[in-house]
């Protein structure tokens, strides 16, 4: 990995102030879209650009079945702040790993679910990623990809903050269904509205 990656310095930078009291309202949403759409994450789950651990307590209540959870992050103190807020739950089968998302290090097939949640934009070849994650999904292994707005939301707010992640687009959902299903994934749901972009494919 690359040390002097600027997006893993800006995310780097921003670790330690990432969790904020607006995440309590937050972690209602993530439930409600989990439950309402009738998601169960199981087996092996890669929680991909996982920053401070916000899907932790998701996944665990939503879940119906015991979960291996691979909390991965190329910003090495985002992972840190995570493993402050959960070291000592014992019942978490929490692991975590310190890489870029585009070269991950594990062999084909391993998880069960792929989470991409709010990391999409921030990847520089985003075919390549989705490339990636097709390799380490197990066969009918599901690919959720996340956020809590839109693409045109996400996309003016990435402009109005500026800096290193000022360009960081998020595809329409219709083009980027596209994409996914030439790369062999079958899309279940698309999702793109106001306040939430949501895509659930499975590999064929
Ligand atoms: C906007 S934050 C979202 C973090 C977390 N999912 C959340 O919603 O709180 C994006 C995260 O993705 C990570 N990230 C960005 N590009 C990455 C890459 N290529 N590989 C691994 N992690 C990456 C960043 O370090 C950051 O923690």
């Amino acid at each position: 990995m690359k040390q002097n990656h600027p997006h893993r310095t800006f995310f780097n930078s921003r670790a330690n102030e990432w969790d904020s009291p607006g995440d309590t309202d937050k972690l209602i949403r993530l439930k409600n879209i989990f439950q309402k759409l009738d998601l169960n994450p199981q087996g092996n789950i890669l929680d991909a650009g996982a920053g401070t651990g916000i899907l932790v307590p998701v996944i665990y209540e939503v879940t119906r079945d015991p979960v291996h959870l691979i909390e991965l992050d190329f910003s090495e103190v985002m992972l840190k702040r995570s493993k402050q807020k959960y070291e000592g739950d014992f019942h978490l089968n929490l692991h975590y790993i310190n890489a870029d998302a585009q070269r991950l290090p594990f062999s084909n097939q391993s998880f069960q679910w792929i989470i991409a949640f709010a990391v999409l934009p921030h990847v520089s070849d985003k075919r390549k990623v989705i490339q990636e994650w097709y390799r380490v999904l197990a066969s009918n292994g599901t690919l959720l990809i996340l956020h809590l707005m839109g693409s045109k939301e996400l996309n003016q707010f990435h402009s109005a903050v500026g800096g290193v992640i000022a360009h960081d687009h998020l595809p329409a959902v219709s083009s980027f269904a596209e994409t996914l299903q030439q790369d062999g994934y079958q899309i279940n749901l698309a999702i793109d509205q106001k306040d939430l972009y949501l895509i659930h494919a499975v590999k064929e």
